[in-house]
C-alpha cells in the first residue's frame, strides 16, 4: 500500500509527479505529497486526494529536475498533514512504502542523540538515519545502504539528497519497486502505471537492492539481480473521467462483457501445467473478493475434478503447523497481483515444496495482458468475474484432462462460460430494480445476504461490496447458518437479500427465507427464471435475472449485487471510486 515515485528529467518534474501519483492513488489516498530538489528541497503536501496537489504545485512551479511522491494509505500515525510524505531532515527526503518494525527502537535512539520529530510515523526516522550518515562522511548511496541494514520490516525507498539535485536513491525489501530509465530520464515507482506516457523501459528492483537513478542511469550500492526483465511502460489508463460513467466503479460494472471476453480469449491459450491436472486437492488461498469469487467457483470445480477444493484466508494461512498436503496444489488468486498476505501464503507454500499457480488481473504477466484490463476503482467489480470465469475454466479444463467430469455437467458448464460475457451485460438492465433495494438499505442502515452452496460465497462478496462502497454494516451468511446465531439480528423491517436461483439447493433455502420472514425481515430473492415461481411465495420482493442454469446464475447475480452497493453508496454520498480507509494494492500484512 502507499503509492511511490520518483523522476529524473531534463526539465522541471513537479507536475509529471502530481499526474503519477493520480494513476498510484488507487494504492491509498490519506494524503499525498511531493519533493523537489532544486536550491534547496521543495515540498508540497496535501491531505486527502493528488488532483488537490495539482493547484498548489501549479502555483509554487518548483523547477527541479528530480522528485519524489507518495500517496499515503495509513498504517502508523492518524492522516493528518504532519503525517504526509515525504519526510525530511537535514536536507533528506524519503518516501516508503511498507513498514518498519523497529521504528521505536530507532526513534528512541535518535532522541537520545538530540532528533526530535514532525510526525508520528514509522517512515520518520529514515531521513533522519540518512542525514546521520552523511553527516557521518558518507555519500548519500552508501548511507541508504547501510540505513537499510539496520531498517526492519519491509520498505520501498525513494531518496532525494539536497546537495545531489540530479539524483533520485533507491532501495527495497519485501515492497514492490520498478525502476525505469530512459535516454536521460530516470524513474522509480510503486506500479508500471507511474511511467505511462514516460519514454522508458522498466524493470523490478529485485529485493534488497540500493540503487542511484541519474541521467546516466542505474548504479548500484548492492546490485542482487544479473538480468533484468525490462518492458514498455503500459498506456495511461483514465484517473477517474470514468467514460460518461459518473464513477470509474460504475464503468468497471458497464465494461464486465469486454472485461469477461477478454479473460476467456487469454485463457483459451493457457497449456494445463502437468501438476495441476494431477492434483490431488487444490488450496484457495486468497483475500477479500478474490477468495469469495473461489467460494463461488468452487461447487463447480468440485464437480468436474472430484478432488477437494480448500479456501484459505491467506493472512491465517500462513502461520498454520500442518503442512499443506502432498499432492495438493495451491492457487493464488489475486486481481492485483501484489497482495502481501497472498505472497506470504505463496512463500509458504514453496518452502514446503508444494506447486503453487497464480491467478492474476496484472498487465505486466502475460495472461495479464489478455486478462480483465485495469481496475480503477478500488473496489472489485469486473475483476470478480472475470475471476469467476478463470477458476470456473480451470475446473472444467481440470476435469476434461483427468476424464472426471460427467458429460451433462461439461456441458452445462461450457455453456455457463460461454454465455458469461453476455449475461453481465444484461444484468445490467436490473439497474432499475437495484435502485429500489438500495433504497431500502439505504434506510435501514443494515442488511443480510445470503444463499447457500455458490449463493453463500456470493452472499459474502454481496455485504462485502456493500460494506466497503457504502459503510453500512452488513452480513453475508450461509443461509442455514442463520438458525445458529445470527437470525437474532432480525427485526421488524431488516433487509435480507437472498441469493436464490432455481436448482437443488432452492427448497431449503425458501425455508431459509420463510424463518426471516417470520420474524419481520423484509427478503428480496435475487433468482432466475428457473426460480422466480417459487421465491415469489417466499419473499417480499423477486428480482428475476438472465441465466439458464445454477452456473449461470452466478455472473448475473453478481452485477447485481455490485449495482445494489453502488447505489446505497450514491444515495448516502460516498466516495465510490475511493473509499474512505481502503487501498486496492494491500501491500502490508
Ligand atoms: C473488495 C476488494 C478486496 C480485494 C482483496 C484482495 O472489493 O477488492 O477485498 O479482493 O484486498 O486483493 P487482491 O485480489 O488484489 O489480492
Amino acid at each position: 500500500m502507499c503509492g511511490i515515485v520518483g523522476l529524473v528529467n531534463g526539465h522541471p518534474v513537479a507536475r509529471d509527479l502530481v499526474a503519477a501519483l493520480r494513476r498510484l492513488e488507487y494504492r491509498g489516498h490519506d494524503s499525498a505529497g511531493i519533493a523537489v530538489a532544486g536550491e534547496r528541497l521543495d515540498t508540497h503536501k496535501v491531505l486527502g486526494r493528488a488532483r488537490d496537489l495539482s493547484a498548489l504545485v501549479a502555483a509554487a512551479d518548483p523547477a527541479g529536475h528530480a522528485g519524489i511522491g507518495h500517496t499515503r494509505w495509513a498504517t502508523h500515525g492518524r492522516a493528518e498533514l504532519r503525517n504526509a510524505h515525504p519526510h525530511c531532515f537535514g536536507g533528506v527526503a524519503v518516501v516508503h512504502n511498507g513498514i518498519i518494525e523497529n521504528h521505536a527502537e530507532l526513534r528512541a535512539a535518535l532522541r537520545e542523540a538530540g532528533h526530535d520529530f514532525a510526525s508520528e510515523t514509522d517512515s520518520e526516522v529514515v531521513p533522519h538515519l540518512i542525514a546521520e550518515a552523511l553527516a557521518a562522511g558518507a555519500d548519500p548511496l552508501s548511507a541508504l545502504a547501510d540505513v537499510c541494514d539496520v531498517l526492519e520490516g519491509s520498505f520501498a525507498l525513494a531518496v532525494l539528497v539536497e546537495e545531489v539535485p540530479d539524483a533520485i536513491f533507491v532501495a527495497r525489501r519485501g515492497s514492490p519497486l520498478l525502476v525505469a530509465t530512459g535516454d536521460r530520464v530516470a524513474a522509480v515507482a510503486s506500479d508500471a502505471v507511474a511511467f505511462a506516457g514516460l519514454p522508458v523501459r522498466f524493470a523490478a528492483l529485485a529485493d534488497g537492492e540500493v540503487a542511484e537513478l541519474s541521467h546516466d542511469g542505474l548504479r548500484f550500492a548492492v546490485q542482487i539481480a544479473e538480468a533484468r526483465a525490462w518492458s514498455a511502460p503500459p498506456v495511461a489508463a483514465g484517473t477517474g473521467a470514468a467514460g460518461g460513467f459518473a464513477h470509474d466503479t460504475r464503468r468497471e460494472i458497464a465494461e464486465q462483457r469486454a472485461a469477461l471476453e477478454a479473460t476467456a480469449t487469454g485463457l483459451a491459450a493457457l497449456d494445463l501445467p502437468g501438476a495441476v491436472r494431477d492434483a490431488t486437492r487444490l488450496t484457495v488461498v486468497a483475500c477479500g473478493s478474490s477468495l469469495l469469487a473461489a467460494g463461488v467457483a468452487r461447487d463447480a470445480i468440485e464437480r468436474a475434478t472430484r478432488i477437494p477444493v480448500e479456501l484459505e484466508v491467506a493472512s491465517e494461512y500462513r502461520d498454520r503447523h500442518a503442512a499443506p498436503a502432498a499432492g495438493g496444489v495451491a492457487l493464488l488468486v489475486s486481481q492485483s497481483g501484489e497482495t502481501a498476505d497472498s505472497l506470504a501464503a505463496m512463500d509458504r507454500q514453496e518452502a514446503h515444496g508444494c506447486p503453487t499457480i497464480g491467478v492474476v488481473n496484472v498487465t505486466a504477466s502475460a495472461i495479464g495482458r489478455r486478462a480483465a484490463g485495469a481496475e480503477l476503482g478500488v473496489a472489485a467489480t469486473k475483476s470478480f468475474t472475470a475471476q469467476l470465469l478463470a477458476l470456473m475454466t480451470l475446473g472444467l479444463r481440470m476435469g476434461r484432462a483427468r476424464g472426471t467430469i460427467e458429460a451433462g455437467f461439461d456441458a452445462a458448464l461450457s455453456a455457463a462460460l460461454d454465455a458469461a460475457p453476455a449475461l453481465v451485460e444484461a444484468a445490467q438492465a436490473a439497474e432499475p430494480d437495484c435502485i429500489a433495494i438500495a433504497r431500502r438499505i439505504a434506510t435501514e442502515g443494515e442488511a443480510l445476504f445470503i444463499g447457500r452452496g455458490a449463493g453463500a460465497a456470493l452472499a459474502g462478496e454481496g455485504a462485502l461490496k456493500l460494506k466497503e462502497l457504502s459503510y453500512i454494516r452488513a452480513e453475508g451468511y450461509a443461509a442455514g447458518e442463520l438458525k445458529h446465531g445470527p437470525i437474532a439480528l432480525i427485526r421488524e423491517g431488516s433487509p435480507v437479500i437472498a441469493i436464490a436461483p432455481g436448482g437443488p439447493g432452492l427448497p431449503k433455502l425458501l425455508a431459509n427465507m420463510s424463518a426471516v420472514r417470520a420474524r419481520g425481515a423484509h427478503v428480496v430473492a435475487l433468482t432466475d427464471a428457473a426460480g422466480a415461481a417459487a421465491c415469489r411465495g417466499a419473499a417480499d420482493g423477486v428480482l428475476v435475472l438472465p441465466g439458464a442454469s445454477a452456473e449461470e446464475a452466478p455472473f448475473a447475480a453478481a452485477v447485481a449485487l455490485q449495482l445494489i452497493a453502488y447505489h446505497v453508496a450514491l444515495l448516502l454520498g460516498r466516495d465510490v471510486d475511493r473509499p474512505r480507509n481502503l487501498a486496492k494494492s494491500v501491500t502490508v500484512e
